[in-house]
């Protein structure tokens, strides 16, 4: 079925067809409602929810002072869609993904593909981070299915973080929520403060996920 019927049928029932990968169970590329969706067992990755709360978050920043944007954890791609159609940021995007098969489906059934403002790379977005390269913003959207893995909570990923970020940069961090990490988001926005950012910290956005927004004044 072409890409015009799939969507027609999908006002009447949902179409999904599902890949397996070996980073986050089945992914799931869903057609409902004329729209595609890129979704995990138990989570919208892409294009839903996700994409709602990520564009919560950039509505409270000024884009047009940046001119280099990274986001780790690419998924299918709707925050570079975003970006691009919503806030009308033309500059560079960096973005990587763990999953190769990821980063596939983005490029195949999400049409995301890499010029030169976009560069895609496939990288552990913990390892990424401690090349201290320098961007203006870092989108952090880690996800294993509904969960944030452990070591995106630790000092030592959020050090080098900083490290990674402009003198007026911004960070934006999409920190799931379950309750049991409030101590971990704590010490976060702890450390964060004790670096000269200013922390806003925005509860059940799209009534389920925290969203921690972090911005340098220097
Ligand atoms: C919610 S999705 C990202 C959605 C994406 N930001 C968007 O705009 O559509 C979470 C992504 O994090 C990726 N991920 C999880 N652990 C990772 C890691 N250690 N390094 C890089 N990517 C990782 C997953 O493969 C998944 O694609």
């Amino acid at each position: 079925m072409n890409e015009n019927l799939k969507k027609y049928f999908s006002y009447v029932f949902p179409l999904t067809k599902k890949i397996p990968s070996e980073f986050s169970g089945n992914l799931e590329i869903t057609w409902y409602n004329g729209k595609k969706y890129l979704n995990t067992k138990n989570a919208n990755y892409s294009y839903g929810s996700l994409q709602k709360i990520l564009h919560f978050g950039l509505e409270k920043i000024s884009l047009k002072n940046y001119n280099s944007i990274l986001i780790l954890g690419m998924g299918g791609g709707s925050v570079i869609q975003t970006l691009r159609n919503d806030f009308h940021f033309k500059k560079k995007i960096t973005t990587l993904d763990i999953d190769p098969k990821i980063i596939e489906i983005a490029k195949s059934e999400f049409g995301i593909h890499e010029n030169e403002n976009l560069e895609i790379l496939c990288e552990d977005a913990f390892h990424f981070v401690e090349k201290k390269l320098i961007f203006d913003g870092i989108i952090i959207d880690l996800f294993i299915d509904s969960n944030v893995p452990e070591k995106f909570y630790k000092k030592d990923f959020w050090k080098n973080v900083m490290k990674n970020i402009s003198k007026n940069g911004f960070i934006i961090f999409n920190a799931s929520l379950e309750n049991t990490i409030q101590n971990e988001l704590e010490n976060i926005q702890k450390l964060l403060e004790e670096n000269g950012f200013q922390i806003s910290i925005f509860e059940k956005v799209e009534n389920t996920n925290t969203l921690v927004l972090a911005l340098k004044n220097e």
